[in-house]
């Protein structure tokens, strides 16, 4: 009967359960990315995880896969259509337009949460996955790229992480640019049109960069011979990109341009990059993002340029797990022998408790059992307490390192 309840209620495929062990990983990246963006002067948002459908939509792109297959979207009771967030660029634009913040510009923010995407669940890619990501509004200079850059670097150092990722980075361009280079692909992929797949079909009418992203073997082949977007950059698009690898180069941040990587999401221009790993199988990309300078007035605010990334903390607690050192407490044990001793034993572990101290009181077990935990959690002092005949109580304080025990007083206990 137990077991066929426990296995009517799984989790949904593609989520998982963040248990202690692994959630203390997911906090300790979380830490350090955000102490990190409080070092760059970035200041924290936190928006709804649901918004409009439309936000997505029109920032994204129609035919991009996160809109086109992935999003989580319902109408809700009163009749709208809702989507949970498939990523975080969106909502904080959403949020500097709805809250009016131009007056503020230029802005630093950073966020962390849950994402939903239906995708294909494998190792590294889950339905619901988490995001720490940084947005930069209101800054032209190549040097805020370089800047957002240097802060995903640093974050990655701080957990060990960058000997074992590759920065990659390219151009897409201003829009002239990207207008001329369009114009080109089309023109280069029109006679393969029935060979592509059936998605690249109808991108080549919609947007045909997105094809450069293909997964689809076959039309990987054709792409590999099209014209590439650096030769239709015009001259403020070479310099700007130039600026920011020269950026990349002054501060030691090692990258490699790879002219096919164009990103899936449909609102970037100029820069775009991936931090990658081959440890991961088919999931390569931690942390990535790009320039975006057309999103704000495309969702209906004023002029305003973007750039920004995201890292994917599910894949950096998968890659580094086994070698982030985790700060291990040990705690203050109180082990109490007998009923009365026990009850004495919970007052000085909430009032050590209430200090901010870590105590671990043991309720169940006799003495000697209640001592072996205390071991087993890498307890340094113990607090002993027995109950005497008389019903007053004496404490020892045990020292597990030297395995000293003394006596000591109710007042040396509480303030130990
Ligand atoms: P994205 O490349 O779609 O960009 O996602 C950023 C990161 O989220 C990826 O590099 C990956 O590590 C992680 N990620 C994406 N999908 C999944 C998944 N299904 N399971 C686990 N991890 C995943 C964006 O979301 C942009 N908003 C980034 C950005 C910010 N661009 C400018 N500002």
């Amino acid at each position: 009967m137990l077991n066929a309840c426990m296995s009517k209620y799984q989790s949904v495929r593609g989520t998982r359960d963040l248990l202690p062990q692994l959630k203390r990983v997911f906090r300790q990246i979380d830490k350090t990315a955000h102490e990190s963006a409080q070092h760059y002067g970035f200041g924290e948002i936190e928006t709804p995880i649901f918004e409009f459908s439309d936000v997505f939509h029109r920032s994204l792109g129609e035919t991009s896969d996160a809109v086109s297959k992935e999003t989580y979207t319902f109408a809700d009771r009163g009749g709208d259509s809702i989507t949970l967030r498939p990523e975080g660029t969106a909502g904080v634009v959403r949020s500097f337009i709805s809250e009016g913040l131009a007056q503020l510009l230029p802005l630093k923010l950073y966020y962390y949460g849950p994402m939903f995407r239906y995708e294909r669940p494998q190792k590294g890619r889950y339905r619901q996955f988490y995001q720490f990501g940084v947005e930069v509004l209101g800054l032209e200079s190549a040097l805020a790229d370089v800047e957002c850059i240097d802060l995903a670097w640093t974050i990655l150092k701080k957990l060990k992480l960058d000997q074992r990722c590759v920065l990659e980075i390219n151009t897409l361009g201003d829009q002239e640019s990207r207008d001329n280079y369009r114009k080109a692909l089309v023109e280069y992929l029109t006679p393969f049109k029935a060979q592509l797949s059936v998605d690249s079909q109808v991108r080549l009418e919609k947007n045909p960069m997105r094809i450069l992203d293909s997964k689809d073997e076959g039309d990987k082949k054709i792409v590999a011979n099209a014209p590439l977007m650096q030769n239709y950059l015009n001259d403020p698009s070479k310099k700007f990109f130039q600026d920011v690898l020269a950026g990349l180069e002054r501060l030691n941040i090692p990258y490699k341009v790879d002219s096919q990587l164009v990103r899936g999401l449909d609102y970037y221009c100029h820069t775009v990059f991936e931090f990658t790993t081959t440890e991961l199988g088919a999931q390569s990309a931690i942390l990535s993002g790009g320039r975006y300078d057309g999103l704000v007035e495309m969702l209906g605010g004023p002029k305003t340029s973007g750039v920004g990334w995201a890292a994917g903390v599910d894949r950096l607690a998968d890659l580094c797990s086994a070698n982030l050192e985790i700060e291990k407490m040990s705690p203050i044990s109180v082990v109490a022998n007998g009923d009365k001793a026990l009850q004495e034993g919970m007052t000085i572990a909430s009032a050590l408790r209430n200090k901010n101290k870590y105590c671990e009181i043991f309720l169940t077990g006799n003495f000697k059992k209640k001592l072996e935990k205390a071991n087993k959690f890498g307890t340094e002092k113990a607090i002993l307490i027995f109950e005497q005949e008389n019903g007053s109580m004496e404490y020892k304080i045990k020292n597990f390192k030297t395995g000293d025990e003394k006596l000591a007083t109710r007042e040396e206990v509480f303030n130990i």
